[in-house]
């Protein structure tokens, strides 16, 4: 049984007019590009707000030291509280550092095949199932879609296709994007690893009961690999569009139960000095929000430290309550903008790239052409908005960067769609309007489009 988390029943919104900020975008009917503009941070009052289900996990999977995916929860570790002054820079000359890398969405595909075939069992229960589900997403993606409306300083790009009635994201890390992530300044590199290094303190593999290892300081719950990670996937639905999200879970409370009430997110901050710190950890307050409530985590554990890594506090936060504390504060934001926002985005993305016309195979007889799947690339720009455009075939080649795949999905997942697909509703490269003289369906009038899609 699922609950609606109906935002209304939250704080009355909040004014954060910034119409300043606010452009006004007009689509490019010559290059096709369709634009949605920068959404507005003053509307919700007026607007009934959109409800968001309560997520339910649907399965746990756990990374290995070598990266395997295995479905187990090896990767599992309990909550415990961190020892007093505790040393964050503890343990950095044998991180163990994942490379950077794209942002593939396999592992996840890999948790949706598996639930859907073990509600399968011969029958069409889990085919069924795939097909209600609009959205398929890491945690990440969806936090940067849906806090869109109070970014103004980073931008990004995502990759998008639609087999069959859903939509798969990822995030599009371009080479040069990789090399300047991966070549992170020392002392970039150095705080990043706080962050792990309070998961490693704050982590036992046993509930309640820090571990004590041989040669290391009591509590330290092991180097850090970043490899390992322990992953959740619930489901959950905005708006009326329902969703499949995967991410990373930091730890549980107690023993866990199979639920997103025992999870916990684990964070750091320097510690606050004054009101423009304050300033600054309200606003960092919206993104560790969106990242606990889109799987369901109910209490974020925020370990305060000193520029160079001593941890001063620790503060419990209640995701649910996150947002009243911003409330009239000058940095406020509110959640309801951005679901409001997240479903207009949702609902573009839909018009575009689900046209309503029968598929090509059938127009042209061209099965080959039919199997070949559009990757659409969304960029947004901070106030300024989301535009969406047609990736050719090189943009295509870019993202599979010579790996086995069918646009950014891999080619194992893609055959597994077409088992079950009789009647795949996939849109082809025939249609691109960046090649010929056609027009994508439902993409005929960019301007009226753009216009329509304005707030
Ligand atoms: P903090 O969030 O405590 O700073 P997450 O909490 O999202 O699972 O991330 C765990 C840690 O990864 C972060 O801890 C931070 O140290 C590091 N991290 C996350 N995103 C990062 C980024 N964009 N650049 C550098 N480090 C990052
Ligand atoms: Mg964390």
């Amino acid at each position: 049984m699922t609950n609606k988390r109906d935002l209304s029943a939250l704080d009355p919104p909040v004014d954060t007019e910034r119409q300043g900020k606010r452009r006004h975008v007009t689509a490019d009917s010559s290059d096709r590009k369709l634009e949605l503009a920068f959404p507005s941070t003053s509307q919700t009052s007026q607007s009934k707000p959109v409800p968001f289900q309560q997520p339910v996990s649907l399965i746990t999977f756990s990374y290995t030291p070598s990266r395997k995916l295995e479905f187990n929860n090896s990767a599992l570790r309990y909550y415990v509280n961190p020892p007093r002054n505790a040393n964050l820079r503890h343990g950095y000359e044998r991180w163990i550092k994942r490379p950077e890398e794209k942002g593939r969405i396999d592992g996840l595909l890999r948790a949706t095949s598996k639930l859907r075939n073990d509600m399968n069992a011969g029958a069409s229960k889990g085919v069924d199932w795939i097909r209600s589900i609009g959205v398929v997403s890491w945690r990440g993606v969806m936090t940067k879609i849906l806090t869109a409306p109070y970014e103004d300083r980073d931008s990004w790009e995502m990759n998008v296709m639609a087999i069959d009635g859903t939509m798969y994201f990822e995030e599009h890390l371009s080479d040069a994007k990789l090399v300047e992530k991966e070549d992170m300044a020392p002392h970039h590199r150095l705080q990043s690893y706080y962050g792990y290094s309070f998961e490693s303190w704050c982590g036992s593999s046993k509930p309640e009961m820090p571990e004590n290892l041989e040669g290391q300081p009591p509590g330290w719950g092991g180097d850090v690999d970043t490899n390992v990670q322990w992953c959740s996937v619930v489901k959950t639905k905005l708006g009326d569009t329902r969703m499949v999200i995967g991410g990373e879970v930091d730890c549980v409370r107690n023993a866990f139960t199979g639920q997103t009430s025992d999870f916990v997110e684990l964070k750091t901050s320097i510690a606050i000095r004054g009101p423009q710190d304050e300033a600054r950890f309200e606003k960092k307050l919206l993104k560790f929000y969106f990242q606990s409530f889109l799987l369901g985590v109910p209490e974020i554990i925020v370990g305060f430290r000193t520029p160079s890594g001593q941890l001063n506090t620790i503060q419990l936060f209640k995701t649910a309550q996150i947002p009243r504390m911003v409330r009239g504060k000058p940095n406020a934001w509110d959640p309801t903008t951005c679901f409001a926002w997240g479903q207009q985005f949702f609902a573009f993305l839909k018009s575009v790239i689900h046209p309503s016309a029968e598929p090509i195979a059938e127009q042209q007889g061209n099965v080959t052409s039919a199997l070949r799947p559009q990757v659409w690339r969304v960029k947004f720009e901070p106030r300024v908005g989301v535009s969406v455009s047609l990736l050719g075939d090189a943009g295509v080649s870019e993202i599979q960067a010579g790996e086995d795949r069918v646009g950014f999905l891999p080619r194992w997942y893609w055959d597994e769609v077409q088992t079950y697909s009789g009647q795949i509703s996939v849109t082809t490269q025939a249609f691109d309007p960046t090649h010929g003289k056609g027009e994508a369906p439902g993409t005929s009038s960019a301007q009226g489009m753009s216009r329509e899609w304005q707030i």
